[in-house]
């Protein structure tokens, strides 16, 4: 098994993408970050791995978890996020809400001083660590146990699938804390469960768990905590069974879907056919 990246050594601070900010975590000690990823032939798994803190997510989580998108290698094509211990993630680290912060890295109090542009640029690089799980080439699973409260809720509706265990509790907290959910979720959130019950979720900060997850297409499935692993292993499997460039224009096509007409649709279901009978079936 290969270690594909480990974010939290000041060594490896990501690439200086447009709108990254470094030094964010190039200033955080490791375990303010608290994530790994190992690779292991065509499969990822970032592990949050804070569980002392219920795997409490900083800016330097997020950077880290940007860089292990920037730096995924071509072959892998199923990402596993998952949590160590009793929770998948209690979300932000509440020391983010105290003037003295986290060490090294913005407070809210910090950031609030920051100009627009610089505090949307500094959301925007939090935001690049949850948006590469929907790339069309890879399919990510988030495998969820305990608690997954704001952040930790936002970072499992940024992968295509959820594995949750029966102890699952989703709550969207941040409202109820005076902010906005930012981290990407409130797409996914308002695509799986519809408009008027993301915002009663959301308003109310109320808990979800495992059966109604899965009644409201949060989750495709619960199982008990201790087959967590072994569902999400099996999952991964058969995901891994398909062809892989057929794979990822099934999934361009279906996260396109909501956004066109049935017409636009069609059209673009063509185009993905035409490639695909070309590469199966065109004589050298
Ligand atoms: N930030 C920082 N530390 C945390 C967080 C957090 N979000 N959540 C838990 N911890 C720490 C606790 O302070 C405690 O540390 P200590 O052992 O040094 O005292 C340790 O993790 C264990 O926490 P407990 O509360 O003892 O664990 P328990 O399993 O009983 O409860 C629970 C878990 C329900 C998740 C609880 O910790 C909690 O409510 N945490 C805060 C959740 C929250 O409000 N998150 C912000 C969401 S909004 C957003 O993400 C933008």
């Amino acid at each position: 098994m290969a270690e594909a990246a480990v974010g939290g050594d000041p060594e490896h601070a990501p690439e200086t993408g447009e709108g990254s900010d470094v030094s964010t975590v190039s200033a955080a000690a490791p375990a303010e970050i608290g994530l790994r990823c190992e690779v292991d032939g065509e499969i990822a798994t970032v592990t949050l791995d804070r569980p002392d803190k219920r795997n409490a997510q900083t800016f330097a989580t997020w950077s880290a978890l940007a860089r292990i998108g920037d730096t995924l290698p071509e072959r892998v094509r199923v990402v596993v996020v998952r949590g160590e211990g009793p929770s998948f993630s209690a979300g932000i680290d509440l020391r983010m809400f105290t003037p003295e912060g986290v060490p090294g890295q913005e407070s809210f109090a910090s950031a609030a001083a920051l100009g627009d542009t610089e505090l949307e640029r500094l959301i925007a690089e939090a935001q690049r660590g949850f948006l590469w799980l929907r790339r069309p080439e890879i399919v990510s699973i988030a495998a969820v146990q305990g608690h997954a409260i704001g952040a930790g809720f936002q970072l499992a509706l940024a992968c295509d699938l959820r594995v949750v265990a029966d102890d699952v509790k989703f709550c969207m907290k941040e409202p109820a804390l005076g902010l906005v959910p930012d981290l990407t979720g409130t797409k996914p959130l308002a695509d799986i469960v519809g408009v008027p019950r993301a915002i009663e979720m959301c308003l109310t900060a109320r808990v979800v768990g495992a059966e109604e997850a899965v009644r409201l297409g949060l989750a495709e499935i619960a199982v008990p905590a201790g087959e967590l692993d072994q569902t999400t292993r099996d999952l991964v499997a058969a995901l891994l069974a398909t062809d892989h460039a057929a794979a990822t224009a099934t999934k361009r096509l279906l996260r396109a879907a909501p956004g066109r007409t049935l017409e636009e649709q069609a059209a673009a279901e063509r185009a993905e056919q035409v490639a695909r009978i070309r590469a199966l079936f065109a004589s050298n």
